[in-house]
C-alpha cells in the first residue's frame, strides 16, 4: 500500500486560549470550522531562519522586498516536530503563543505536524528520519515520540477550548497525494476509513478527526488559471477541485469532509514540466492563511512547509548552485518565494515585534 506516511499531524486544529474557553455550542461542537475567529500564530523559529533574507534584500537596496520578507515572518505557519529532540518545540511554541494571545487578547492557533513516522521518506537518507521499521522503529516511534508528544499537547488543557481540542488532521503526504489523485476518488477514501477505524478501535472510540490536509509541501494551486496540461486526465485538477470530488467519498464512508490546504508553495503556477515534480519546484508563496476560502468543505488555507527549507539535494538549481539536503535553509529559493508570489505579498516597513 502506498499510503505512507499518513497519521502525519493534530493540531492544526488545536487552538489554545489563555481566555475563558468558548462553552462547545449545542450542536455537534465538531462541525465548527477551528480556524474561524483565531489568528494564525507565526513560528518564531521560521520567523528567526527569515532575518537573513531581510538582511540580503536590505543589502541589495530591496526595501521592498524586504518588507515582504517581514509580512511573511508574520504569517502563521506550522512547527514540523520531526524527531524525538524536537519535541521540546511544542512546548516551546505553546508557550510563545500563549505570550501573544496575552498580548494582542486575540485567541491564537498552533499549527504542529507531527512527522517521525518510521522510514517516512521512501527516499531515505537524510530525510528518511530517526526511525527504522526493520530496528524496532514502530514501537520506538509509539513509545519516545507519539506518547510524549500527546503529554505535551494534553499540558496546554487548562488553555484549550474542549470543542476544538479533540480535532486531529490527518495528512497524506504529497506524493500519497499525487499517486491518490490519479486513481478514482472511492479507492482512498476506503483506505482512509480502514485507519480512521482502526484509530478508534485502539482508542476505544475515543479518537476523532477533523479533515485531511491536502498539498502539504507541494506546489498545486488552489484554483489553476490556466489549467496545467498534465493535468487533462483528472477532474481533480487543482486542490478546489481534488478537495470537492474527494468530500462525497469521504462522506460516503463516514468521513468528515473537512480540508486545510497548503499553500505556501503554490504561488505561481505551471512551473512545473509534469506534475510528479516535488523537489524545490521553481515557486512563489501562494495564498496567504485564510477561511474565506469559497468552498464550505475548505476550513482554511494553511502554509505548512515553511518555505526556504530545502525538499532536498534535487531538483533546479538558482544562479547555478544546486540545492541543500532536506531541510537545511535555501536562501536563494526563499527570495525567489517572495519575489514570485501570487497573490504578491503585502509589504511591512514597521519594526518586527518580534
Ligand atoms: C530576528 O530579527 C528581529 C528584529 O531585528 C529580532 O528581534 C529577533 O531576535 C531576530 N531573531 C533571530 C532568531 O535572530
Ligand atoms: C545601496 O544604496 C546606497 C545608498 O544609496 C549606495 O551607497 C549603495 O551602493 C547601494 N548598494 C547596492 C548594493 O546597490
Ligand atoms: C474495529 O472494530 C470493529 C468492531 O469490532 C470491526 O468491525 C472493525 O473491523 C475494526 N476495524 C479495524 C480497522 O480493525
Ligand atoms: C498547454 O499546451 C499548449 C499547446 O502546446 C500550450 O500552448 C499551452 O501554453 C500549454 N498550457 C500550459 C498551462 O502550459
Ligand atoms: C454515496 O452514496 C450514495 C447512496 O448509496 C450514492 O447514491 C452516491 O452515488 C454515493 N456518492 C459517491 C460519490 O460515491
Ligand atoms: C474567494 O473569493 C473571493 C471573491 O472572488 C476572492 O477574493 C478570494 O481570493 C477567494 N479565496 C480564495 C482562497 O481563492
Amino acid at each position: 500500500m502506498h499510503i505512507k506516511a499518513l497519521l502525519t499531524f493534530l493540531s492544526a486544529a488545536n487552538s489554545i486560549s489563555a481566555l475563558p474557553p468558548l462553552a462547545p455550542r449545542a450542536e455537534d461542537a465538531r462541525d465548527v470550522n477551528p480556524f474561524l475567529g483565531k489568528n494564525y500564530f507565526a513560528n518564531s523559529y521560521y520567523a528567526g531562519e527569515l532575518n537573513q533574507t531581510v538582511s540580503a534584500f536590505l543589502a541589495k537596496n530591496d526595501s521592498l522586498n524586504a518588507a515582504r520578507t517581514r509580512t511573511v515572518q508574520n504569517t502563521g505557519t506550522f512547527v514540523w516536530i520531526t524527531s524525538v529532540a524536537g519535541l521540546s518545540n511544542i512546548k516551546t511554541t505553546i508557550d510563545a503563543a500563549r505570550t501573544e494571545q496575552q498580548r494582542t487578547r486575540k485567541q491564537q492557533i498552533v499549527q504542529l505536524v507531527l512527522y517521525d513516522l518510521p522510514d517516512r521518506d521512501c527516499s531515505g537518507g537524510q530525510s528518511g528520519g530517526e526511525f527504522s521499521s526493520v530496528n524496532d522503529g514502530l514501537n520506538l516511534y509509539k513509545k519516545t515520540f507519539v506518547d510524549p508528544y500527546a503529554a505535551a499537547l494534553k499540558a496546554a488543557w487548562d488553555l484549550t477550548s474542549p470543542s476544538s481540542w479533540s480535532q486531529i488532521v490527518w495528512e497524506t503526504s504529497s506524493r500519497t497525494r499525487t499517486y491518490l489523485s490519479a486513481q478514482t476518488p472511492p479507492q482512498p477514501a476506503a483506505e482512509f476509513a480502514k485507519v480512521v477505524s482502526l484509530a478508534q478501535n485502539l482508542t476505544m472510540g475515543g479518537a476523532q478527526i477533523r479533515g485531511f490536509s491536502t498539498d502539504v509541501s507541494n506546489f498545486n494551486p488552489y484554483i489553476a488559471d490556466p489549467r496545467a496540461n498534465y493535468t487533462e486526465y483528472s477532474n481533480a485538477y487543482d486542490e478546489l477541485h481534488y478537495a470537492e470530488v474527494l468530500a462525497p467519498h469521504l462522506a460516503n464512508n463516514s468521513l468528515p469532509a473537512h480540508f486545510i490546504i497548503d499553500q505556501g508553495r503554490s504561488g505561481l503556477q505551471n512551473t512545473r514540466a509534469t506534475w510528479g515534480e516535488w523537489c524545490n519546484v521553481e515557486a512563489g508563496f501562494g495564498t496567504p492563511p485564510t477561511t474565506d476560502t469559497n468552498s464550505t468543505v475548505v476550513d482554511s488555507i494553511v502554509w505548512a512547509k515553511p518555505g526556504g527549507e530545502s525538499d532536498g539535494a534535487c531538483g533546479p538549481t538558482i544562479d547555478g548552485v544546486g540545492a541543500p539536503n532536506a531541510g537545511l535553509w535555501w536562501e536563494a529559493y526563499v527570495e525567489e518565494l517572495v519575489k514570485n508570489a501570487d497573490p504578491p505579498i503585502t509589504p511591512t516597513y514597521a519594526t518586527l515585534r518580534k
